[in-house]
């Protein structure tokens, strides 16, 4: 069975000293309680802000544990002042990179167009894209959802098939408010971003935590979840590692 991928998307929080404590506090907790191993049944992806990718990239040598950046440029190099491109991050140690999170879509204004750009540079020096795609409550209650994640994903995507791609359905009125869609309409969503594009591992997110996990982590078509708030606590990140387990 694949391993479920639990992202934790540390935002831009921990990416100082603070950040360095806290990874090292969290990686003695995930190797205490066996998620380190080959054998562990999930793979944990932390997703840092770019200042901690070169620290985290050295600590998690040799574990099962991965690294991730939050954005990459459209760009690769040059005269770009404030960017940082796929191959910065790669070299980092990072393979992962999540692309067209709402917030970047919302404060930064970043088109289908941008993030489909995005997808192309992460490609290219073989970092995982996670695409974020979601409806807002207006787009919701307008009864667009399907219509706005299909665009999302068709203009995302671009022209690439197959590649290593992973999908997070990150319902944008759920991130951050502890609201969560029903556990019906997650798998609705879900399956048909699979019936669409069934050979990428999908995620949910949004409000996910250690009292939800376990339902949500068991719905057909769910691979894993992207974590937030929860994953800015090593106690309770750690309790929705195991809470996995109860179903
Ligand atoms: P949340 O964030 O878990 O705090 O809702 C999820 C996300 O933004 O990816």
């Amino acid at each position: 069975m694949a391993r479920k991928i639990i992202v934790a998307n540390w935002k831009m929080n921990l990416g100082g000293k603070d950040g360095i404590l806290f990874a090292r506090a969290l990686l003695k907790e995930l190797e205490f309680h066996g998620f380190m191993g080959e054998t562990c049944s999930k793979k944990v992806v932390l997703c840092s802000p770019a200042t901690l990718l070169d620290f985290l990239g050295e600590l998690l040598i040799g574990t099962q544990i991965s690294l991730g950046a939050q954005n990459c440029g459209v760009e690769s190099y040059g005269p770009f002042t404030g960017e940082i491109g796929a191959s910065m991050i790669k070299d980092w140690g990072a393979e992962y990179v999540i692309l067209g999170h709402s917030e970047r879509r919302i404060h930064f204004g970043e088109s289908n167009k941008e993030v489909a750009l995005k997808v192309q540079q992460a490609l290219n020096v073989e970092l995982t894209p996670i695409l974020c795609v979601g409806e807002t409550l207006e787009e919701k209650g307008l009864g667009r959802t399907e219509i706005v994640i299909q665009k999302q994903l068709d203009e995302g995507l671009g022209m690439v098939d197959g590649a290593d791609i992973i999908i997070a359905y990150e319902p944008v009125w759920a991130i951050g408010t502890g609201k969560i869609p029903t556990l019906e309409d997650i798998a609705k969503i879900h399956s048909m971003i699979h019936d669409l594009y069934p050979k990428y591992p999908l995620l949910y997110g949004g409000s996910v935590n250690e009292r939800n996990i376990a339902d949500i982590i068991h719905l057909p078509h769910v691979n894993g979840v992207l974590v937030g708030k929860v994953s800015l606590n090593v106690q309770s990140f750690m309790s929705l590692l195991k809470n996995m387990e109860d179903k």
